[in-house]
């Protein structure tokens, strides 16, 4: 949730700090600040509620002495409401000496805090990551040693954290921890970063080191050591960044969601590259060595939100394809009851970011379990591909914007290549069947583009219906996935009621929010699909309008019976039928991006939403 990062080598520290944060922002915005330490001037701290650009304005105010090491954070807020005196850093000790920085949940900081309270500290915001400090700064006053007081304390922490701290009197070392909460280490010559993610410094250098569970790092400028929490030394996991700086910009768009739903095809593309042949077979070399994959009887797909969405169209194509029974499980509901997993379940855990607590939690349930763990995640080195059995990447790049699209469209198509390539070896479908689905899915990013090419007039749509109180979406077969994605993205970009339903489900209630000039937007299957439902939408689409629906479709170029009845369509490509959620949900995510664009709002960082959810 929250963005961290950290600095110490011979550059500006607050270039550093501020141009990472500003790539760290989309995890959470609601305040951001700094603390560097100057030899002479000592610990120096500015922090401003609201985006960095608030921060920025207040170290043009208030400027302070740029230093060789420091630490800065961009913030969503849990504990305390979102103003300056809950912005990191938080200082500790009687004399703020020490700056610290978190992100996460400190669960037992209400007995550590009555602790200090009794102590005689005094807290100035009503964080949890205050304690921390305090905690630290006094161990230190003890011991002498900054890093065994920090040791000591983290130890005495329950819940998730990234932490990284300085101290005055230390003033070459920064430290960091982490337990559930991501960290990673970039390696520089004669200097040296931490980041939440690869983001925070890819800039300067794309040699990266992930942070384990429950580990800590001593970072100096030309040293890097980590040990566990017991203090036992372990060894550095390097790897290369495979994307750069300008994959993380704007490139010209207005905001970073226009230019990631651009993205698409590349993104697909990339993410088909290597695994899909040109005769359309597919071989994933994720899979070699991972042999309890022949043995498993059902498949649980878990995840959250957008992901989750992924996972819906994934199981249509796993059941149909792989003839493997599928379920999808919202990550947060699956922990709290009892499923029944054991060694014959796959689990194929869907995360962008591969950091979402929820995901995290309830993967590690399933493996305690027993079943054995895919991951599908976008992010390299990621807890979650870190603690699969294997992993298969989507090659989306970074993604920026919260809300997710260009990483939707990649784990469908990841999803579909694990559907095929399972089906490949259990023999389940005839070879040339399996080999006409690839095909199908090596024409989808030159689709894509087709689709792209429709967003003038999507946004001429979105523009008309801006005042629009609430936007019902309709998809049956994998079209419902995409309804229910639809109708995510408006909500939480544009802040306007919307609802996914199957349309088959709209006798069954839903069909009495339907009014005169109620906006639905349908999700149209294909007219020559094999199980077509293509005539019974068309007959949902003509309930709705005998109500004063006003109908906008995205049904399969050439669809003349849709053209009848609906006031609008926009037109997809023919392709395989559950293939099209790739191409359908395009314009739906144009629209949504659009309409929060012509309200006015800030459509890479909708309010009270942060990038990965790192907390339960
Ligand atoms: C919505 C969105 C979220 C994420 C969800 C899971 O646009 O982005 O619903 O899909 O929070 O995030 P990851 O994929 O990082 O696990």
């Amino acid at each position: 949730m929250c963005g961290i990062v950290g600095y110490v080598g011979p550059k500006s520290t607050l270039d550093v700090l501020l141009g990472g944060l500003k790539r760290l922002e989309y995890r959470g915005y609601d305040s951001a600040g700094v603390s560097v330490i100057d030899a002479k001037v000592g610990l120096q701290t500015r922090k401003r509620a609201g985006k960095l650009g608030a921060l920025i304005e207040e170290l043009e105010q208030n400027p302070l002495q740029d230093a060789h090491i420091g630490i800065g954070h961009t913030r969503w807020a849990t504990h305390g409401a979102p103003n300056d005196v809950n912005a990191h850093p938080h200082l500790g000790g009687d004399h703020h000496k020490l700056s610290l920085i978190h992100n996460g949940i400190i669960e037992n900081f209400s007995e550590l805090k009555a602790e200090l309270l009794n102590q005689g500290v005094q807290f100035s915001s009503e964080t949890d990551s205050e304690v921390a400090a305090h905690l630290i700064a006094r161990e230190f006053e003890k011991t002498k040693d900054l890093t065994s007081a920090f040791r000591n304390v983290v130890n005495r922490l329950e819940g998730a954290f990234t932490l990284l701290c300085i101290h005055e009197d230390q003033p070459d070392l920064i430290l960091a921890a982490r337990r559930n909460s991501p960290l990673v280490i970039g390696l520089g010559e004669g200097e040296n970063f931490l980041g939440s993610d690869v983001a925070a410094f890819v800039a300067h250098t794309k040699r990266a080191v992930s942070v384990g569970q429950d580990e800590i790092v001593e970072l100096r400028k030309d040293s890097v050591k980590v040990t566990n929490f017991a203090g036992t030394e372990v060894a550095l996991s390097e790897f290369t960044v495979d994307w750069d700086a300008s994959a993380a910009s704007k490139g010209g768009w207005p905001s970073f969601m226009a230019k990631e739903i651009a993205d698409q095809p590349q993104a697909v593309g990339d993410t088909l590259m290597g695994r899909l042949r040109s005769d359309g077979s597919v071989k994933l070399k994720e899979f070699a060595g991972f042999d309890a994959i022949s043995q498993i009887d059902r498949i649980i797909i878990i995840a959250c939100g957008t992901a989750a969405y992924a996972g819906e169209v994934t199981k249509y194509a796993l059941e149909k394809w792989a003839k493997i029974p599928t379920s999808v499980e919202l990550a947060h509901e699956f922990r709290y009851r009892d499923p029944i997993v054991n060694e014959k379940t796959l689990v194929i855990a869907i995360s962008q970011s591969g950091e979402t607590m929820d995901t995290l939690m309830a993967t590690r349930y399933a493996k305690e379990k027993g079943a054995k763990v895919l991951a599908i995640c976008n992010t390299q080195g990621a807890t979650l591909a870190r603690e699969s059995d294997a992993v298969l990447y989507t090659h989306a790049g970074p993604e920026v914007a919260v809300a997710s699209t260009k990483a939707f469209t990649a784990q469908i198509t990841a999803g579909q290549l694990v559907a095929l390539s399972l089906a490949w070896l259990r023999s389940a479908m005839p070879a040339q069947q399996l080999k006409d689905v690839g095909q199908e899915l090596l024409k989808l990013p030159r689709q894509i583009e087709q689709v792209l090419q429709q967003g003038k007039k999507v946004k001429e749509l979105a523009i008309e219906l801006k005042d629009a109180k609430s936007v019902l979406f309709l998809g049956r077969n994998v079209g419902f996935p995409i309804a229910m994605e639809g109708a995510l993205k408006l909500k939480e970009l544009a802040y306007i009621h919307a609802e996914g339903f199957a349309a088959g489900e709209l006798k069954h209630g839903p069909i009495a929010l339907i009014e005169q000039g109620q906006p639905v937007i349908v999700v149209v299957p294909s007219p020559k699909g094999e199980d077509s439902l293509h005539s019974k939408v068309v007959s949902n689409i003509q309930e709705i309008k005998a109500r004063g629906a006003r109908v906008i479709a995205v049904a399969e170029e050439g669809d003349a019976e849709v053209t009848k009845y609906a006031d609008q369509v926009f037109f997809i490509p023919a392709t395989h039928p559950y293939l099209a959620a790739q191409l359908s949900v395009v314009p739906l995510q144009i629209f949504a991006s659009e309409l929060a664009s012509a309200k006015g709002l800030d459509v890479d960082q909708p309010r009270n939403l942060a990038k990965s959810v790192t907390v339960e």
